[in-house]
């Protein structure tokens, strides 16, 4: 029988709820995996995107209504992360544990801003391959196989530019969760690539230093995409978390 309890995982940026295709299979024994497209992304490409985290959030808390799921166990990779620290937030009774992977708690800085503006403006012009040449090389450690080097690629082309512009304009907007994180009281873990160069591991130190009930795991082989480059570690570190 299917297991009840659901795990709801968020996708990063540019990508899409593919990303998770390890996880969904690896930890369907012990959750019902949903790992969506956001509204404007892959299947989803026709919706409108969200313009904020909140906004995001708030998309995804009704799509758990729409399914009769009320409280889930959460996780966010990377911009994922981002959304998953603002549906904390905002609607912490429905949060039974968390998972921050490859991701940080703070806002961007002045010089972080102006990139997201940058390459929003690059992407209006070129469109996602701006995007897939600025993200593809930071995802993998170079002894990744080629074929999901492709494939990730593949998918980081597939999303919608004005999409990819509201993911930039809303990372670059996003409030600081720093003064957040003593207060999350649900079992976290945070998860990070060791050579992880988009979100780095000290970033994955501080967040666990601040959540009382957290755990860190550092994934070694792992740059930040450690979901899909070392899948099957990352599946084990969420099958500890979540008590499997
Ligand atoms: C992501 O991987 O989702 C983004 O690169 C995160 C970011 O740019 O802050």
């Amino acid at each position: 029988m299917a297991p009840e309890a659901v795990l709801l995982l968020v996708h990063g940026f540019p990508l899409d709820g593919r990303m998770w295709e390890a996880q969904v299979e690896g930890l369907a024994d012990i959750r019902r995996v949903i790992a969506p497209d956001l509204d404007g992304h892959g299947s989803r490409r026709d919706d409108a995107p969200g313009r904020s985290m909140d906004e995001i959030a708030r998309a995804l808390a009704a799509r758990l209504d729409a399914e009769g799921v009320d409280a889930v166990d959460l996780g966010g990779f990377s911009m994922g992360g981002y959304v998953v620290l603002a549906f904390r937030r905002l609607f912490p009774e429905r949060v039974r544990s968390l998972a921050l992977i490859d991701t940080r708690a703070g806002a961007d800085s002045d010089a972080g801003r102006e990139g997201r503006n940058t390459m929003a403006a690059g992407i209006r012009e070129r469109g996602a391959v701006v995007a897939a040449e600025a993200m593809l090389p930071k995802m993998f450690t170079d002894a990744i196989d080629q074929d999901v080097k492709v494939e990730t690629e593949r998918w980081m082309l597939d999303q919608p530019p004005a999409s990819l512009e509201a993911d930039l304009m809303a990372m670059r907007d996003r409030p600081d969760s720093t003064p957040d994180l003593p207060g999350i009281d649900v079992p976290t873990v945070v998860i990070v690539g060791a050579v992880d160069a988009v979100t780095p591991p000290s970033e994955a130190e501080a967040m666990a230093a601040a959540i009382p009930n957290s755990k860190l795991v550092v994934v070694s082989g792992a740059a930040h995409l450690s979901p899909v480059e070392r899948a099957a570690d990352v599946t084990a570190a969420l099958r500890a978390h979540l008590g499997g």
